[in-house]
């Protein structure tokens, strides 16, 4: 079936996050602004194309409870296999889009956090989440054409769809949205099993994929989509396959990465509200009162010609916390300044503290999660570190480009499909292995070329004329939509 041909096309997101309700990490923007962007470009569609995109969330107490009307809610019962579980559901409409916020009170001691500590403690809340929402599109008598999951958390849900053909799912096509594949749901085997979903097997799974949601999601979903294209190649070698690249292999057909996009209209430096100085492409010079003021409220030296190297990240494994932290050392005796903001894994943020202790004149370290602070940062700072090891797709990259901070990075995943590093076209700079010396040597490199501040304006204004937005990447999206419905 033609998009264009179908009076309207009804899409069910489901995911563990939706900005601006909950956010944890780049999953939560992504639902949050995907929607969106979908319904705009499918107006634009051809003759026009009318969506009717809903979201399914589950509960938790770190939800933004602005969004919560306690008084106004609806409840079922969700049997599935050897489980019953009651759920209350909470209606928001954010931006004209429904979110239905599932909220399990049969388990309520799961309900604390959007993802435990421990994460096989995960399992149960969201595979009973998954599969309720089938129930959820009964209750609401509303069909989805086409379900939207987004890693391990949603997969059973992909397995149920394929194995149940009632009258409900007879016609739905399901979407299996990879955003980090180390991440399976390992651990919830049992509980997969009292839920009724049967284990994957395929003579190139490694035995011990059989009982994961994440594999559930890839093999049952009509189509699998990574979010940036570089990363749909790299899951298919050995250096990021987990293990399951010759698995990954067989499903190339289905297997597609589009390049997520960032909500260009609250990132914005000439109209952010939470940074010192707005300014433009055109107005460059106002942009150092930003970096003035982030020197004067950390106590670093007020010197507008030092290098202000900063990121903001979770400070995670992933994230490449202990090579950020070796490289600066590494630095040659030269004038920089360095900037950490984040929180996670405690090791990691010792790591970071222990660079503050030992270098109190030119590292500042902040262990929490200080969302204006981070605007400041990017419009403020000069150049943006992002040693991933692994970068699915990475948001900030794209952020501190449009704030004319430049960013320098590990050459993987969505990185690389963002940053242009050739010499005429330079937005940043890309490091191929993720050594000290790699990163070292292309930090100097970048070092130098901010002494000569007229070649590095002439690379702020392209990074910062990059277009961003969700739109070419809706567009791919609409297309996929087509291919999975016309078959
Ligand atoms: C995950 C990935 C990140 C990606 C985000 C949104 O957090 O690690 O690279 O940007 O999902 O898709």
């Amino acid at each position: 079936m033609l998009l264009s041909n179908m009076e309207k096309v009804n899409i069910l997101f489901v995911a563990s996050e939706a900005a601006p309700l909950i956010k944890i990490g780049g999953l939560g923007d992504y639902v949050g602004s995907l929607p969106k962007a979908l319904t705009s470009e499918a107006r634009q569609w051809e003759v026009g194309v009318k969506m009717d995109i809903r979201i399914a969330l589950p509960f938790s107490q770190e939800i933004n409870p602005l969004f919560i009307d306690r008084d106004k809610r609806f409840s079922f019962t969700s049997t599935q296999g050897k489980k019953s579980n009651r759920f209350n559901v909470y209606t928001a409409v954010v931006d004209a889009i429904p979110h239905y916020i599932l909220e399990n009170t049969t388990l309520p001691h799961l309900q604390q956090n959007v993802y435990a500590a421990d994460p096989s403690e995960d399992g149960e809340k969201f595979i009973s989440f998954s599969l309720a929402c089938n129930d959820l599109m009964n209750i609401l008598n509303w069909k989805a054409d086409i379900v939207q999951c987004n890693d391990w958390q949603t997969g059973v849900l992909c397995a149920w769809l394929k194995a149940h053909n009632t009258k409900i799912t007879r016609t739905v096509k399901s979407i299996f949205v990879i955003h980090n594949l180390p991440f399976m749901g390992a651990g919830t085997a049992s509980i997969m099993e009292e839920y009724g979903i049967r284990p994957v097997f395929h003579p190139a799974l490694p035995q011990w994929g059989n009982d994961l949601p994440l594999l559930s999601g890839i093999m049952n979903a009509d189509k699998v989509i990574t979010v940036s294209p570089t990363y749909a190649k790299e899951i298919l070698t050995p250096d990021f396959g987990n293990d399951l690249q010759d698995f990954l292999r067989t499903q190339q057909d289905k297997l597609t990465g589009i390049l997520n996009g960032i909500d260009q209209s609250i990132w914005d430096p000439e109209t952010d509200p939470y940074i010192t100085r707005n300014f433009s492409c055109s107005s460059l010079k106002a942009r150092a009162m930003n970096k003035e003021h982030i020197q004067l409220s950390l106590s670093l030296e007020t010197n507008p010609q030092t290098p202000l190297l900063v990121m903001v990240s979770r400070l995670d494994v992933q994230k490449g916390v202990n090579l950020l932290v070796d490289t600066l050392r590494a630095l040659p005796k030269m004038d920089w300044q360095a900037v950490i903001l984040g929180t996670g894994n405690a090791a990691q943020e010792q790591l970071t503290r222990q660079l503050e202790q030992d270098f109190p004149r030119q590292v500042r370290v902040i262990n929490r999660f200080e969302a204006a602070f981070s605007h400041q940062l990017y419009a403020g700072g000069d150049m943006f570190l992002m040693p991933s090891l692994y970068e699915p797709c990475g948001t900030s990259q794209m952020i501190a480009m449009r704030y004319g901070c430049i960013p320098i990075a590990h050459a993987v995943g969505g990185l690389v499909d963002s940053i242009q590093d050739e010499e005429e076209q330079r937005t940043g700079f890309l490091f191929s292995d993720a050594t000290v010396k790699g990163f070292l040597d292309k930090l100097i490199m970048a070092l130098r070329r901010y002494q000569k501040s007229k070649e590095w304006v002439i690379i702020q204004k392209r990074a910062m004329q990059q277009d961003f937005s969700w739109k070419k990447s809706a567009r791919k999206y609409l297309e996929v939509y087509e291919s999975i419905l016309r078959e």
